[in-house]
């Protein structure tokens, strides 16, 4: 009988959403617990956010809807609360096992497509290990991956006996991209529970073994990875990449807000191609207009991380299978780029220690 009944409240709760948002709170992993016995029903939600009043009536919702059910006379909801902050450690409780040796996953993305992400990640992941971090890879993009042309690899990860996925190790820093085991040539559809079963694997099959840092490099917009993302590891937090143009600033912001949404912690934003340095007489010229990055971070109260030059010379770093940061390790965007990881790891850190657990039951 009990099997019976927390079936149907299950069933029920993955009709509840949180107010605000379009998932419901089963899929999102709000629900940790549902038990039943003599009649009572006991229902723990876990959920990290600032909106305790939604939080509230989320409760009284759950236990409205679960005592409407057969069998059911009455409901205990539990609600425990975290503040976003504690994502991580809220995730970390749903999903123990997928990355245990990782303590800090930081998402790069951006609203719009073709600001540079996969360079700023690459040259982040690297300038990270060359201030001695230990650090991974991932390449989220499942619709367009760039690692394997970024870091010029172009063979297949070897699977041990235990079917552990091996990642490359290059340039100090651990690589794995879902376009060393897709095809380029394959047109890849991943939508919905697709997208989030090949991240699984990309996270949970791969012998990532002790990290410091994990990096992802994300799909362009504010699409199913970063919501799977989210709610399957703790993250420590989201750099969000944009170029100086307005439109570009606008999608920075849609990043910024879809990130808060689901409560990973943005840590900051990155200008790209923010001016332009002439090869032969050093002069730097705004192309775009400059400062928009560090205005928008002002603006919505996060870390202005740093600006990366527009150059060629990135470009030719990114196609060559050698990131810049390693082909002129000396150079002025090397220094650029070790100025956002600094600043990515100090933002990190605030993040870490801010992290509050609050519970209201
Ligand atoms: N600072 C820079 N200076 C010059 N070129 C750059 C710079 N940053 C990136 N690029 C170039 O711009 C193009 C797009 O960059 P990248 O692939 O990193 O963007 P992306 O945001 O990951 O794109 P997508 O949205 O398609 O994943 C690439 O050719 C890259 O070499
Ligand atoms: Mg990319």
């Amino acid at each position: 009988m009990s099997e019976s009944v927390e079936q149907a409240i299950w069933q029920a709760l993955s009709s509840v959403k949180f107010p605000g948002l379009s998932r419901d709170i089963v899929s999102f992993g709000f629900v940790d617990r549902v038990a039943w016995a003599d009649g009572t029903a006991t229902v723990e939600l876990v959920l990290s956010t600032h909106k305790t009043q939604e939080a509230q009536q989320l409760r009284d919702e759950v236990r409205r809807v679960v005592e409407g059910l057969e069998g059911v006379d009455q409901a205990r909801v539990e609600l425990q609360l975290t503040m976003p902050t504690s994502a991580a450690q809220q995730a970390t409780a749903r999903n123990p096992q997928l990355i245990p040796g990782v303590r800090n996953v930081v998402a790069v993305a951006s609203g719009k497509g073709g600001v540079g992400k996969s360079t700023v990640a690459a040259n982040l992941a690297v300038s990270l290990a060359q201030l001695g971090h230990k650090v991974g890879l991932l390449d989220a993009d499942i619709y367009g991956p760039s690692v394997p042309t970024m870091f010029g690899i172009d063979e297949r990860p070897r699977v041990d006996a235990q079917q552990r996925v091996q990642p490359f190790e290059k340039y100090g820093i651990k690589l794995m991209s879902l376009g060393f085991v897709v095809d380029a040539d394959t047109p890849v559809i991943w939508r919905g529970p697709m997208v989030m079963k090949a991240l699984e694997q990309l996270l949970g099959d791969v012998e990532w073994g002790e990290l410091d840092y994990l990096i992802c490099d994300f799909p362009p917009g504010t699409g199913d990875a970063q919501l799977t993302m989210s709610q399957r590891v703790p993250m420590a937090g989201a750099v969000i990449v944009t170029t100086p143009q307005d439109v570009a600033l606008l999608d920075a912001r849609k990043g910024l807000a879809m990130f808060r949404k689901v409560n990973v912690p943005v840590l900051g934003i990155v200008e790209n191609m923010s001016s332009f340095v002439c090869p032969s007489c050093g002069t730097e010229t705004a192309i775009f207009k400059q400062g928009g990055g560090e205005r928008t971070a002002t603006e919505l109260r996060t870390d202005f991380l740093g600006r990366i030059p527009l150059d060629a010379e990135i470009v030719l770093g990114g196609d060559s299978g050698e990131p810049i940061v390693v082909a002129q390790p000396d150079g002025s965007h090397s220094e650029a780029f070790r100025r956002v990881a600094e600043a990515v790891v100090a933002a990190a850190e605030r993040q870490a220690a801010a992290r509050q657990p609050l519970t209201i039951v």
